[in-house]
């Protein structure tokens, strides 16, 4: 019976344990629990979404400050349109934690930085920009593009001079958008180092309609398989969504992957930034309890706690402190929503909006619990203490947990 750890995920001339913790934002894959999978031999992700508000708050920066000074005039306005963010800023604070990231890097892994399209922070092109070529500057070891086809990504960075030596992915959820990347591409003379391949069953924003329930994660990375060989390209996958165990992930190198990626078991781990209590919500889920909706603003599908405090909330749009999910117009369909339920309801101290949330300020307080399809397994990987709630697990037990059991099995923790 074999174990993860009898496979090697090998890029280049190195040799890594196959098992990749996926990028979460905001600051819920943390430097801390990146750092755990490095030391252990696997590829952490740091993410860097809303960057300069996490330094903010780890490194005592003031850049979500001095942005809400500078548009204060504009908080009553629904045009946010001039609501541009400092690119030196936001180069400022992503070298910032990816440096500090990276110093404190050890052991044999890999670190790298999720980049979500899907931030489009009302320049899109620009703000990507500088967030690619920031990390680049700073040492990260890979660069996932994520939440989104990234069609000119590439060209973003292709005279940086890491860009042949960085390691270079992308996540993706279907052949096709695969087949797009690769076309817009090819003139650059440079594939991507490694595909995810994230089904439906992932946390966060989900690459699928909310038809999510007619996919299925083998079925895709055996066509994007045949694929990949018919071209003759070698390049490693990493199936992503729903492998809750080390014999899922057997299941799945045994079949030609060359990784597994996964989150929902790191998401009650000591490192996870995900606050303590909140993670409590995560372990007591049921299947009932989990939903895919249309919330976000982005557009994209997303699974979350259907109790978390994000839902119904009508908090006033932050876009002046915020404003990353605003597009290349300064527009987001929170906005929207908000200023209707505002007009229906004059002279209200407070309302509800019920068809979308506003992502940037709940993600930045931890009040949308985005979630992984097998959250409600969670209470099954670790022991209930006295008073009733969960033992928090380390980022060291889960991985090694991943890494060396067979049967299905996980095993419990040793009891605090
Ligand atoms: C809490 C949470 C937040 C996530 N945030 C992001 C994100 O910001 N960007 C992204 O590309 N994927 C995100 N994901 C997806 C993961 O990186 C990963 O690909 C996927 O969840 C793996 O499936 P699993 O959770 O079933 O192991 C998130 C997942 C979770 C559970």
């Amino acid at each position: 019976m074999k174990c993860v750890d009898d496979f090697r995920l090998r890029f280049g001339g190195r040799e890594l344990v196959p098992i990749m913790i996926g990028g979460m934002g905001v600051d819920i894959s943390t430097a801390e629990l990146a750092l755990e999978a490095a030391r252990l031999g696997g590829v952490g992700h740091i993410s860097d979404a809303m960057l300069p508000s996490v330094t903010d708050r780890l490194y005592k920066t003031r850049f979500v400050k001095e942005k809400l000074q500078q548009y204060k005039y504009n908080v009553e306005n629904p045009d946010k349109s001039k609501v541009q963010f400092d690119l030196g800023h936001l180069a400022e604070a992503t070298r910032l934690h990816v440096s500090r990231t990276m110093q404190a890097k050890r052991g044999e892994g890999m670190i790298f930085i999720n980049c979500m399209e899907k931030l489009t922070m009302n320049a899109p092109r620009e703000t990507l920009r500088v967030r690619l070529r920031g990390a680049l500057d700073e040492g990260i070891d890979g660069i996932t593009l994520a939440a989104g086809l990234h069609l000119g990504s590439f060209a973003l960075i292709e005279d940086h001079p890491r860009f042949r030596d960085a390691k270079l992915g992308i996540i993706v959820s279907s052949l096709r958008a695969l087949q797009l990347f690769l076309r817009k591409n090819a003139k650059l003379n440079r594939l991507p180092d490694f595909i995810v391949v994230e089904g439906p069953l992932a946390g966060g924003h989900l690459g699928f309609g909310m038809d999510w329930t007619q996919y299925d994660l083998r079925t895709i990375v055996a066509e994007i398989q045949r694929y990949l060989q018919a071209e003759k390209l070698d390049i490693p996958l990493i199936p992503a969504g729903g492998i809750f165990t080390g014999s899922d992930a057997v299941s799945y190198l045994e079949t030609g992957s060359a990784a597994v990626q996964v989150a929902t078991r790191f998401t009650v781990a000591d490192e996870c930034g995900i606050p303590k209590k909140v993670q409590q919500e995560y372990f007591k889920a049921s299947e009932d309890d989990i939903e895919v909706n249309m919330l976000s603003p982005t557009g994209y599908p997303m699974r979350m706690l259907k109790n978390c405090p994000a839902i119904g909330s009508g908090i006033r749009p932050n876009c002046e402190a915020f404003g990353y999910i605003l597009d290349a117009n300064g527009n987001c369909s929170y906005i929207d929503a908000y200023n209707r339920e505002l007009a229906a309801h004059p002279g209200a101290r407070k309302i509800s909006v019920q068809d979308k949330i506003c992502l940037c300020t709940h993600m930045r307080n931890y009040d949308c619990w985005t979630c992984g399809h097998y959250t409600y397994r969670l209470k099954d990987t670790t022991h209930r203490n006295a008073d009733g709630s969960y033992q928090i697990l380390t980022a060291e037990q889960i991985f090694h947990d991943y890494q060396f059991s067979t049967d299905n099995k996980i095993a419990l923790p040793a009891k605090a």
